[in-house]
């Protein structure tokens, strides 16, 4: 496949950025998005051009690195993937395509496609944690946590932290992130003694870090890679209420 690309170019947080335009030769249609970033970078190497900056760790669904917004969509045009499980059978031949880092006032950009999400990490820090002594780990089955509680904090826990619902959002709101990680540790008993100081840290940590508020436009769902359902934003504002109100 050969593709013609524009892709946003920035050397560092201070300078501007702009777009710039590639021609990418040789991919297979079977090579993942971002194995096709790195042919077009080993292109670059070879001209003696400076390579792309672009995010990945696991390349397997799992981390939340990669973070790229492929034709304005936040993970690209295949709905419940992420960018470096997205594959280039989903693109034509000769196809244009337009690639920018994910845009959020507390996401700046640290150079070409890569971005600085550690206002997430705040927000874990917050309040992502349990204070019970687990010891060692524990078989499974013998904690008393109901099938219906196991399952809906799995749920919750598929969030991978990867993003994109905040760039997906016009509030660049953090709220279905923030929710996934509160819904997951209300569900389990380990998760009750800081339940409602849980809940107010970290929404307090979402507005410190500049993140704005839901308005119900549930972008963030469409682009989430994980499934993760806006039932959990209702229950984490539930949560906060209960949270305010018995001032625990
Ligand atoms: S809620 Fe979905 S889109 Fe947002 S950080 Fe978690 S996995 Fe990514
Ligand atoms: S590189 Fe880990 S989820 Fe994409």
């Amino acid at each position: 496949m050969k593709l013609t690309l524009h892709i946003w170019r920035q050397k560092d947080r201070k300078s501007p950025g702009k777009m710039h335009k590639y021609q990418v030769t040789d991919v297979s249609e079977h090579a993942s998005f971002l194995e096709m970033l790195d042919v077009l970078n080993e292109q670059l190497i070879e001209k003696g051009e400076e390579p792309v900056a672009f995010d990945h760790d696991c390349r397997e669904g799992i981390c939340g690195m990669c973070s790229l917004t492929i034709d304005g969509v936040p993970h690209g045009p295949d709905r419940g993937t992420t960018v470096c499980q997205l594959h280039m059978r989903h693109f034509r031949d000769g196809q244009t395509v337009y690639i920018e880092p994910f845009r959020a006032g507390s996401f700046p950009v640290v150079r070409d496609l890569v971005v600085d999400r550690s206002a997430f990490d705040r927000i874990i820090q917050a309040g992502g944690f349990i204070s019970a002594n687990t010891g060692a780990a524990p078989d499974a089955n013998t904690l008393p946590i109901s099938k219906g509680q196991a399952d809906l904090a799995f749920d919750a826990a598929a969030c991978i932290g990867c993003g994109a619902c905040v760039a997906a959002c016009p509030n660049a709101s953090a709220m279905l992130f923030t929710a996934a990680k509160v819904a997951h540790m209300a569900a389990l008993p380990q998760g009750q003694p800081e339940r409602y100081r849980r809940v107010k840290a970290m929404v307090d940590a979402m507005d410190e870090n500049g993140f704005g508020n839901c308005t119900n436009h549930y972008e963030c769902v469409a682009v989430c890679p994980k499934g993760i359902p806006e039932d959990f934003i209702a229950q984490m504002n539930r949560e906060y209420a209960r949270a305010s109100i018995t001032k625990r």
